[in-house]
């Protein structure tokens, strides 16, 4: 087990677009390992692999742990074939933009494709929060972060607020 340390905004290492996996093996698999351990251990609920500056398509999630349960999900090179018309708004948050709390508007509804942790394709149809917290991740793939959705006023005075609790965080 390896808590890694997590990126955060403005850090350049976030904007990097991922790469896809090319093979599923034993380092994948420990790279999800330490992916997963570094997302319970910062108390979130999904985690890109580039947030811990490791620039590939894995992202991990577990969005029922309220029993203390754990119940990791692992999706490697997920790829979005279908999106709803319908919008649905969340508040979300980031592990890379502690302390910001923002609704984002994004498709209601998705299918995606990826593979699992032994290299076997499934296909997903995801709704709620698991659709919202899948488009969230992926947008990790691609250097974006929930901020960058928001407008342009918002989203300065997010990074401000980012800054300061930074400094803060420095000082103290
Ligand atoms: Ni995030």
């Amino acid at each position: 087990m390896a808590i890694r340390p997590i990126l955060t905004a403005p850090d350049p290492r976030l904007k990097a677009v991922s790469t896809a996996v090319e093979t599923v093996d034993a380092a994948v698999r420990k790279l999800i390992d330490d992916m997963v351990d570094s997302m319970y251990e910062a108390d979130g609920i999904g985690l890109a692999a580039v947030q811990i500056g490791e620039p590939k398509r894995i992202i991990v999630m577990d969005l029922d742990q309220k029993d203390g349960k754990k119940n990791p999900r692992h999706f490697i090179n997920p790829v979005i074939t279908w999106r709803s018309e319908e919008i649905a708004t969340f508040e979300e948050g980031c592990l890379s933009v502690p302390e910001i709390w923002e609704d984002v508007e994004r498709s209601a509804r998705i299918k995606a494709e990826y593979l699992d942790r032994d290299g076997k394709k499934h296909e997903i149809e995801a709704d709620g929060l698991l659709a919202t917290c899948l488009q969230h991740e992926m947008d990790h793939l691609e250097g974006v972060l929930f901020i960058d959705h928001l407008s342009k006023l918002k989203r300065s005075m997010a990074l401000r607020k980012l800054q300061k609790a930074k400094r803060l965080k420095d000082a103290g």
